[in-house]
């Protein structure tokens, strides 16, 4: 059941670029410029005119989240948050009739995310799922959803439940952008091409996976590992160092690069791997200038470049490249080297890669 990879978490990663494809099925033909999202109809309307959208979700779905954000505020110019679903619940938080609040959620059972929900709804706002299990609770507390359609995920580690999220948040965001007027025909279509190419590039990226185990070898050992990013490739890092913790042990921080000089930048030394996700992109000479910083003070710099990048490889110490894309849809193909990286380091430390210590893959208590 295995399909010949060692570990569930391997064989979900491999299955990318079909479980993406699956998710576009029935919804986008980008030559014809067509996006349809048979799950959202009767709220399209109240979607369109929100005048504001709360995210709330746990774990690697608020992270698939925090992209959404980005997308969303880009496109469609709609003012979004994005919260833990345990703090918004227990915060007395404002939210009324008129706002969008879309729960993200592999399961479908997350407790804390389901009383988000309920919470939001009893003050009249409208409530989309975007889940993984169909006709799981958080599926049916939805007033209408979207599913990310990505198969079973057996592994706890969350790899292609979360490249789905971010396909099915996309597409609603550019549905939204269009039908608002917010994002001109021409960008429109040339970014559904780009989305519908995804699927390539990411199994281009999992073509770096021999390197990245080899990378993995000299840096298992590490006791901590620091991962940065801007822009679209900050909540990338937020995922990537969550990967790392969850399945080898090792303790490790995302953070935005720029909040580096404002504390983590202590922790720099000769033993510190830092990982960089820096594709090329709007934040790149910024970028450049944060790997510098952590240059100077002897970090070991591991860095996601685009493809043909010249100027980074030349200042860090290990890089892996990936296709480049749309900066938006980039998280979906920046992500997976760092997916490998985490499983090549905790099966070369023994751990449990697909049932990791203290974690459920559902977690139906708060
Ligand atoms: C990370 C992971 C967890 C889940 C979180 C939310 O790899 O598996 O952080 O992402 O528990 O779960 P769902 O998406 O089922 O609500």
């Amino acid at each position: 059941e295995k399909g010949g990879f060692e570990h569930f978490m391997l064989k979900e990663i491999y299955e990318q670029p079909k479980s993406i494809k699956d998710c576009f099925r029935g919804r986008l033909k980008a030559n014809d410029g067509k996006l349809v999202l048979g799950g959202i109809r009767e709220y399209s309307n109240a979607l369109i005119n929100a005048e504001r959208i709360v995210i709330v979700a746990c774990g690697t779905s608020w992270h698939a989240g925090l992209v959404a954000e980005y997308i969303f505020e880009e496109f469609c110019r709609i003012p979004v948050e994005v919260e833990y679903a345990s703090e918004f619940r227990y915060r007395n938080p404002v939210i009324k009739e008129g706002d969008i609040m879309f729960a993200i959620s592999q399961s479908g059972e997350t407790a804390d995310t389901l009383a988000a929900m309920e919470l939001a709804k009893s003050k009249g706002a409208v409530v989309l799922g975007v889940c993984n299990v169909v006709g799981s609770s958080i599926s049916r507390v939805s007033h209408e959803g979207v599913y990310t359609h990505a198969g079973p995920e057996i592994g706890v580690a969350s790899t292609k439940a979360f490249t789905a999220q971010l396909t099915v948040l996309t597409m609603i965001a550019l549905r939204v952008a269009h039908r608002k007027g917010t994002l001109a025909e021409q960008r429109y279509r040339e970014i559904l091409v780009d989305l519908e190419n995804i699927p390539n590039k990411v199994a281009k990226a999992l073509e770096t996976d021999k390197q990245v185990e080899k990378i993995a070898a000299l840096f298992k050992d590490a006791r901590n590992f620091l991962y940065l990013g801007r822009g679209y490739n900050f909540p990338v890092a937020l995922e990537g160092a969550l990967k790392l913790k969850e399945i080898s042990y090792i303790h490790a921080e995302g953070y935005p690069a720029a909040e580096m000089k404002h504390g983590p930048i202590a922790l720099i030394d000769e033993e510190m791997p830092v990982v960089f996700i820096a594709t090329r992109d709007s934040s790149y000479d910024k970028i450049v200038s944060n790997i510098q910083e952590v240059k100077a003070r002897k970090g070991k710099v591991i860095a996601i470049v685009s493809e043909g990048d010249s100027l980074i490889p030349g200042m860090v110490d290990h890089t892996i490249e990936v296709p480049g894309t749309h900066e938006a849809l980039m998280p979906m193909v920046a992500t997976i080297p760092l997916q490998l990286l985490s499983y090549h380091i905790a099966v070369m430390r023994g751990t449990n890669v697909d049932q990791p210590r203290n974690l459920a893959k559902s977690v139906t208590v708060e």
